[in-house]
């Protein structure tokens, strides 16, 4: 009895081991498989980290413990990627191609030391791949990443950041060094931006900065999975804290989850070419998935120093008089490139060190010359803002009449600048009594500057509407008149009589200077054309001014001459009535005149203020030719040619009839929603007259049908 009793006991302790193996066993296998597995490392330096750090190539972890990915030596590879690949893909369900890319979020400090003074080469990227290594990756401007015959396609599974710091060395590809890219499987960068980081003093103050510098730089990468957007800033790592704003904010990178495999090997590559740097990473943190991983911080003080930040050392003599002839020829050599270094910094902050292609231009200015002209472009000077940007007066002897207006325009990217500039240089060649000429232009940091020819009197549109007015009284009708028929001759010169067309894109009273005889001149011609390159090509970009764009542009973004004549159509409207073209969206000025019209009134829409001082039959003439202008079909607006005629009169404006310009589309109110379209882009901006510069993307118009 009792010793059954004790085998009770043994057997119920077995049967109770079997059933918590039986229970524990599964209920373990099953949290391993349901757990999503994170990665999260830092290394503070690289020392004893030999087997979690992949090197291939040139790369090698230091004996001070810097990983260095390339030495100074010509066209050498060099890659590092942690030893274990990263969970990035969440699949629980293997069938389903709808995957998610896991959130992410890497830091690291790296430094690029060139080889000489001058520039180094080419560069290095912090790159996802499907392996820990990059089979058959070349130098140069493939990065250590891809080689000529695998760049762009789409199994490669590569997604990189690229530090890239050689320019106009791809044919074309990448044009400007000194930038960052993000690249899909190709070093072919669907997105760039040059290396800048925004000041926490300032919400929008850029400061840019050199990768090569010597010195290091911080980036963080952080990867929203749920929101597929990324952000990623870079800056100088000493002495400046974390800009708050990210250089690259919130960019949605949809392609992201067709290139991560469900594990990826994450890591740095680097190359050099003919000319060549070296490459470090100092120290890196990584941490992917969870809701919102972010890397660990790295204090620059647990980091090994940097790596001294000096030109290749020649061969030592072990004789002691040789080693101190090397010694002080070293020396000597130093002191040099460090006076030239100086003198290349101080120019460059000048901005006097020229691109290649900015050098044999005769139109280019030299920017200390502006400097001095503008009185370091002091605020005294200031004598406009617009939508491009802020106009300066300045003094300077080589110019005719020795007062210039300098324009100062930071583009939302130094992109498709050369070839805007390449325009200017023969828009520099225009030449009309009826056009502000450009003098020239300097590009400096991130700004460009455009010359011009100082006008005194002002804009057409402080004329018609500043109160009180700067003479105190109503611009006459013959002005009005001869003013309209200086802005025509101008556009057609533009569009017909010079040797190519030239668009002029944002037609509008603020655009037109008046001289001391009242003579109109246009100016800011092609100027748009500047923010239509600097976009991205996937989406439409249209510029101009709301209330002057012509219809068609919200179809289909080309701007035409056409497009120039329905601006002119407007304009002249608003000179005859002293009206605006549209408030806060419920006035038209077109519709208006064309109800006018419709009840036989059209003279109630001249200016109220001109009383009886006007000439009916040149005013009727104008309104009718303002509405003609503003047909809805492009095709049925006069050239700015027939408009001259009609205005000198040398020929009759065709009759309106009452449903002119509407009688093509389906219906009047399909054409009013259009127009609602801009303006209610127009009231989020707040202010219909400083609003200047209007972006629509093809797909928000596309969803604004
Ligand atoms: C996949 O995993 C996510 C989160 O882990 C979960 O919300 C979802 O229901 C899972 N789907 C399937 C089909 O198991
Ligand atoms: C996995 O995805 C496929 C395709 O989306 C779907 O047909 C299947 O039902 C899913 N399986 C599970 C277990 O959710
Ligand atoms: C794919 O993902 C999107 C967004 O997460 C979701 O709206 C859609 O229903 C998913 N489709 C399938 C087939 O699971
Ligand atoms: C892309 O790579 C695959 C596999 O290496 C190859 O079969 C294919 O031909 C390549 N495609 C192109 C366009 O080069
Ligand atoms: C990206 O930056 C924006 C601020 O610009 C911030 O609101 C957002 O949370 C950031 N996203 C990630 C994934 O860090
Ligand atoms: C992104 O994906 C789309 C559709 O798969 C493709 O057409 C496009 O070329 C991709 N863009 C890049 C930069 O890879
Ligand atoms: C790395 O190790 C070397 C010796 O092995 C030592 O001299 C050096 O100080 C170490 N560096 C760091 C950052 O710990």
């Amino acid at each position: 009895m009792h010793q059954s009793l004790i085998m009770d006991d043994k057997t119920r302790s077995i049967i109770s081991l079997i059933l918590f193996l039986l229970l524990t066993i599964p209920a373990r296998a099953q949290r391993t498989t349901t757990e999503t597995p994170t990665t999260k490392f830092i290394f503070r330096g690289f020392n004893g980290s030999e087997s979690d750090i992949r090197t291939q190539g040139a790369a090698m972890i230091k004996p001070d413990g810097l990983l260095r990915l390339t030495d100074r030596n010509q066209n050498v590879v060099g890659t590092a990627f942690y030893n274990k690949p990263v969970r990035l893909l969440d699949t629980n369900n293997t069938s389903s191609t709808n995957n998610t890319v896991r959130s992410f979020s890497t830091s690291f400090v790296f430094v690029i030391i060139p080889s000489s003074s001058s520039n180094g080469g080419f560069g290095f990227t912090f790159a996802l791949s499907p392996t820990p290594y990059r089979p058959g990756a070349d130098p140069e401007q493939f990065l250590g990443l891809l080689n000529k015959d695998n760049d762009g396609n789409s199994t490669n599974h590569v997604f990189a950041v690229e530090f890239d710091t050689v320019q106009g060395f791809k044919d074309g590809a990448d044009s400007s060094g000194n930038h960052i890219g993000l690249n899909f499987n190709s070093l072919k960068s669907a997105y760039q931006e040059p290396v800048v980081y925004y000041d926490n003093d300032g919400p929008n103050r850029k400061e840019d900065f050199r990768l090569q510098s010597g010195e290091p730089i911080r980036a963080h990468l952080d990867y929203d999975g749920p929101t597929q957007t990324l952000n990623f800033t870079v800056y100088p790592a000493k002495s400046r804290s974390r800009p708050i704003r990210p250089l690259i904010s919130q960019l949605p990178v949809p392609n992201l989850s067709q290139i991560v495999q469900e594990e990826m090997y994450v890591g740095f590559t680097a190359a050099t070419g003919r000319e060549s740097s070296a490459h470090y990473v100092m120290g890196w943190s990584f941490s992917s998935g969870g809701d919102r991983p972010i890397a660990d911080t790295l204090e620059l003080s647990e980091l090994p120093p940097a790596p001294p930040n000096k030109a290749k050392k020649g061969g030592y003599n072990s004789q002691v008089i040789a080693l101190i002839v090397a010694l002080s020829g070293v020396t000597v050599i130093l002191l040099a490139l460090l006076f030239f270094f100086s003198m290349y910094k101080k120019r460059l902050q000048q901005g006097e060190i020229l691109e290649d292609w900015e050098i044999n231009h005769p139109h280019r200015l030299r920017y200390k010359d502006l400097f001095a002209a503008t009185d370091g472009f002091s605020e005294d000077r200031i004598i406009g803002t617009g939508g491009f940007g802020t106009v300066f007066r300045g003094n300077i002897a080589s110019s005719p009449s020795n007062q210039i207006a300098v324009k100062k325009i930071t583009p939302n990217s130094m992109q498709g600048v050369r070839e805007f500039i390449a325009e200017i240089e023969s828009l520099g060649r225009l030449r009309h009594k009826n056009l502000v000429n450009l003098q020239g232009w300097c590009k400096h940091k991130n700004d460009l500057l455009l010359i011009y020819d100082y006008i005194p009197n002002g804009s057409l549109d402080s004329l018609l509407y500043s109160v009180p007015r700067r003479s105190g009284a109503v611009l006459s009708w013959n002005v009005r008149f001869q003013i309209a028929k200086g802005i025509a001759s101008g556009l057609l010169y533009l569009h017909e009589e010079w040797e190519q067309i030239v668009i002029h894109r944002d037609v509008k009273p603020s655009n037109v200077l008046i001289e001391s005889d009242m003579n109109p001149r246009l100016g800011d011609f092609g100027l748009a054309r500047l923010y239509e390159r600097g976009s991205q090509s996937n989406t439409t970009v249209v510029v101009g001014t709301i209330g002057y764009m012509a219809p068609e542009l919200a179809r289909n973004g080309k701007s035409s001459s056409a497009s120039d004549v329905f601006a002119f159509g407007v304009l002249l409207l608003e000179i005859v009535s002293g009206r605006r073209p549209t408030d806060s969206g419920t006035f038209f000025l077109a519709d208006w005149v064309m109800e006018l019209h419709a009840s036989n009134e059209i003279i109630r829409a001249v200016d109220p203020r001109l009383g009886s001082g006007y000439d009916e039959r040149e005013a009727k003439l104008a309104l009718g030719m303002g509405l003609l202008c503003c047909h809805q079909r492009p095709a049925s607006r006069p050239s700015m040619r027939m408009v001259l005629r009609y205005m000198n009169g040398d020929e009759d404006v065709p009759q309106i009839d009452d449903n002119w310009g509407y009688s093509d589309s389906s219906s009047r109110s399909e054409i009013g929603s259009k127009f609602e379209g801009y303006v209610s882009s127009d009231r989020a901006s707040g202010s219909v007259a400083s609003f200047s510069v209007t972006r629509i993307s093809s797909s928000s118009v596309m969803s604004g049908r």
